[in-house]
């Protein structure tokens, strides 16, 4: 079949050029634009990067008309509801679920790496006991590449294997040191009993003083939290992650990148951002207060947006936030917190918000923050720790898309140019005469 491409005419006598067009498995297919500048002296402008694809992937698949979201080829329901995130991790980074001999020995390895140098401490001591979670995970991993100089070479796949499960295994005890460290408690060391949930919520959670007794249906709900989170398409800390990884640098340096990323309260800090605004609704007069919010909501003056509503991609429902509903009505009940104020009370914004004329003229739903938040506070989560527990799980997606752009045959340092709208040259006027 012949090949399918696009000419570009100018106004300006600028020659016709002609580039492919090159096609995708689902979604739109894209224009390879690489010689452009090239054929024609001009750049394309996308500083939001709204109709400009940065890679080629296989990884996560969004529709977001229909607002559906694929790992490698599964719908997150159904994901969701028949794996652990182990096995999600195995998926997102080796391509395929795996078999139960896999899932074991993946298992175990991800068990035995949980542990990381007690010197990491040291770096904590340095952090007032008031430090942002997300300030320390970054600290964290920027001191922790310093403890494998076995692992600099991005290139080397083994390096890259060896990062990934370190990474994945050590995330969750340099969260929980974040948070012990905040509450002036002890560290917790894992226990290799526990699933890789368990181990999240024992290490937060116990202290040396007594055994921890785990809950089953939290530690089911913080899995399908974390399998959630895992990935998403070429969101800003993954591309930041792609970026920075881009030189060269090591696999732990760009995941600390993600997380600074993520931190944003436009992107993975929405979870804090979004309980903090129904914690203000709720103090300052709960349900009956909706509509004068939902007013400042639609204000651009407001400075104020409703956080967890709103998606780049999404323009339907993001399918995240339906499970993650569920998960909240779940635990809300195991707690027998079904009464919750601030869950009735988002999901009344929910309903007025998904019935107001701003927010469905604009394909305005509920993402996957505007619930996870109400969820991990009735886990017993603090709000300044959401963001740590997204980038947790987030952390097997940032890894498998690095992995993904490195062995890209299409590789390169990634280098926008820019449109220049500064001075034209001009001349330095000696300090005596300015
Ligand atoms: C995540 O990219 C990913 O995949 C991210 C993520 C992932 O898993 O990695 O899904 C995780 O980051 C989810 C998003 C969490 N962020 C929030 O919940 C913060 C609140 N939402 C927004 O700030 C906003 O919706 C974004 C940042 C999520 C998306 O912004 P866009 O696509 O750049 O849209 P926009 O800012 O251009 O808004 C379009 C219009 C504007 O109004 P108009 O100029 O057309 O009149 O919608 C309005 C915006 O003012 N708008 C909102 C709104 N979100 C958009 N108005 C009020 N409240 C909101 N939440």
């Amino acid at each position: 079949m012949a090949e399918k491409t696009v000419t570009l005419s100018f106004s300006d006598g600028t020659p016709d050029a002609t580039f492919p067009v090159m096609e995708s498995t689902m979604g739109p297919d894209v224009i390879d634009i690489r010689a452009l500048y090239k054929q024609t002296g001009k750049f394309t402008y996308d500083p939001g990067f709204m109709s400009t694809a940065s890679c080629s992937s296989t990884i996560t698949y969004i529709d977001g008309d229909k607002g559906e979201l694929l790992y490698r080829g599964y719908a997150i329901d159904d994901l969701a509801k028949n794996c652990d995130f182990l096995e999600v991790c195995q998926l997102l980074v080796y391509g395929e679920l795996p078999t139960k001999e896999q899932h074991k020995k993946f298992s175990e390895l991800i068990i035995h790496h949980t542990m990381v140098h007690e010197q990491m401490h040291f770096f904590m001591r340095g952090f007032r006991r008031d430090a942002h979670p997300m300030a320390a995970l970054t600290g964290l991993l920027g001191a922790m590449s310093a403890f494998y100089p076995d692992s600099m070479n991005i290139h080397d796949p083994k390096v890259r294997e060896r990062s990934a499960i370190r990474l994945i295994a050590k995330m969750p005890t340099l969260v929980a040191m974040a948070y012990k460290y905040s509450i002036g408690e002890p560290y917790i060391y894992p226990d290799n009993s526990l699933s890789y949930a368990g181990n999240v919520l024992r290490m937060m959670f116990a202290t040396p003083c007594e055994e921890y007794k785990l809950n089953p249906v939290l530690e089911r709900a913080l899995d399908r939290i974390l399998i959630l989170h895992a990935d998403h398409e070429q969101n800003a800390s993954t591309s930041t992650v792609r970026l920075c990884a881009s030189s060269g640098t090591n696999p732990i340096a760009a995941i600390a990148a993600g997380v600074a990323s993520l931190w944003g309260p436009a992107h993975g800090g929405a979870n804090e951002a979004c309980l903090n605004m129904l914690n203000e609704i709720q103090e300052q007069g709960g349900v009956e207060k909706i509509g004068e919010f939902i007013e400042k909501f639609k204000d651009k003056n407001s400075g104020i947006r409703l956080m967890g509503f709103g998606h780049r991609v999404y323009r339907n429902y993001d399918p995240r936030a339906k499970l993650m509903r569920e998960t909240c009505h779940e635990v809300l009940g195991e707690l027998g917190l079904e009464k919750d104020p601030l869950f009735k009370l988002a999901m009344t914004l929910e309903k007025i918000a998904l019935e107001d004329e701003y927010f469905v003229s604009r394909k305005l739903y509920p993402n996957v923050d505007f619930y996870s938040g109400i969820v991990q506070k009735a886990m017993g989560i603090p709000v300044q720790l959401f963001t740590a527990i997204f980038a947790l799980a987030r952390t097997v997606g940032w890894i498998a898309q690095l992995n993904e752009m490195v062995t890209d045959p299409d590789y390169k340092i990634g280098r926008p140019r820019q449109r220049f709208i500064g001075s034209t040259p001009r001349k330095v006027k000696p300090l005596s005469e300015r």
